[in-house]
């Protein structure tokens, strides 16, 4: 192990991010690529390739293969890494083979899990350790989850949501729903189809959500003027949407995340309940950044709710600092 370095990669749905122990945070890029129809290769990815969505000509496509936090087209993600793995190399100076921690969800199954340490091995890991996603975020939003006390996570990403408990080291309840920030994207694509005959893209749909999305709680109403294409004319069209529509369109979605919460907190033993009330549960992911979402939680499960100090950043801080923890917890 020593001479060698250790990589935690975080290998979300909308966002991949690499953590190495003593540099950081050294990679930080949207999961999509630009890959060529006809020969495949890729093309760009991270930024440059999400600048493109929906632009492209048709000798180009524009991909994200991660879905529901799993592989969803493996060649792409494959050729993914290696492109990230690259880029490492060359702005690192470094040729050694990295040992690397990956995050999964903890309801992917054993053929996805398979699928993603193949393709991290495939790109010249030295070894692949995986890691449960929300083992890993709280590890990185600084729960001392090596204790015998209740360490409750709710990690809110792209294509899932992830709550656990977990204590001296290990899972005591978790559940795993694949339901995340891309599916309120699609409600707000739905919405606006529905009520405005009009069609906006996904690089549209979060921008309203990030700009007038709320969690069903009361605050100034916001408005915003949106573009698209008529579905009746085919011709471009503005409207301006407030943030109420947005709120009661996406507050279905939100009580199943809620709901999933509840039984989580349910299936907890009598013992480690209390501290729940004392401690409280941590947020992290980019999907608990809506508005208003930790205060409507708090009402709704009346226990103590705390924001990670940086909710994107959890998941990979926890992959690439969870070394320390094994080494810690076999001692
Ligand atoms: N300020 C914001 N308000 C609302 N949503 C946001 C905000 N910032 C990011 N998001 C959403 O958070 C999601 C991405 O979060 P994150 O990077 O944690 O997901 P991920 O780890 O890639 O996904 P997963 O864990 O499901 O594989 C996206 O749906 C994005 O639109
Ligand atoms: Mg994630």
């Amino acid at each position: 192990m020593f001479g060698t370095t250790t990589i935690g990669i975080d290998l979300g749905t909308a966002n991949i991010l690499v953590y190495n122990q003593e540099k950081g945070i050294i990679l930080d890029e949207p999961s999509v690529v630009a890959v060529d129809t006809n020969t495949n290769d890729v093309l760009a990815f991270g930024h440059e390739a999400k600048e493109m969505m929906g632009k492209t000509p048709a000798n180009i496509a524009i991909v994200r293969p991660m879905r529901e936090g799993v592989i969803a087209d493996f060649d792409v993600t494959s050729g993914l890494l290696q492109q990230i793995m690259k880029r490492i190399n060359a702005s690192e100076g470094s040729f050694r083979k990295p040992n690397v921690v990956v995050s999964t969800p903890s309801g992917a199954t054993s053929v996805e899990r398979r699928a993603i340490s193949d393709a991290v091995q495939a790109v010249g890991a030295k070894s692949v350790v995986l890691m449960e996603e929300p083992v890993a975020a709280a590890i990185g939003a600084d729960l001392p989850v090596s204790e015998p006390v209740a360490n409750t996570v709710v990690d809110i990403g792209g294509g899932t949501t992830e709550i656990a408990i977990i204590s001296y080291g290990g899972v005591v309840s978790s559940t795993s729903i694949r339901t995340g920030g891309d599916h309120i994207d699609e409600e707000i694509i739905n919405y606006i189809r529905k009520e405005y005959n009009l069609l906006i893209g996904e690089a549209t749909s979060e921008r309203v959500k990030k700009e007038l999305a709320y969690a069903p709680v009361p605050h100034a109403e916001l408005k915003a003027e949106i573009r698209g294409r008529d579905l009746v004319t085919g011709l471009p069209e503005t409207v301006t949407i407030s943030s109420n529509e947005i709120q009661s369109a996406i507050e279905e979605l939100l009580e199943r995340v809620l709901e999933a919460i509840r039984l989580t907190l349910e299936k907890c033993p009598a013992e480690l309940s209390g501290d729940i009330v004392d401690r409280g549960i941590v947020l992290t992911g980019g999907g608990a950044l809506i508005q208003g979402f930790k205060e409507w939680l708090v009402e709704r499960i009346d226990v103590p709710v705390h924001m990670a100090p940086e909710p994107l950043k959890s998941v990979a801080i926890g992959t690439g600092k969870s070394l320390d923890y094994v080494k810690m917890i076999s001692k």
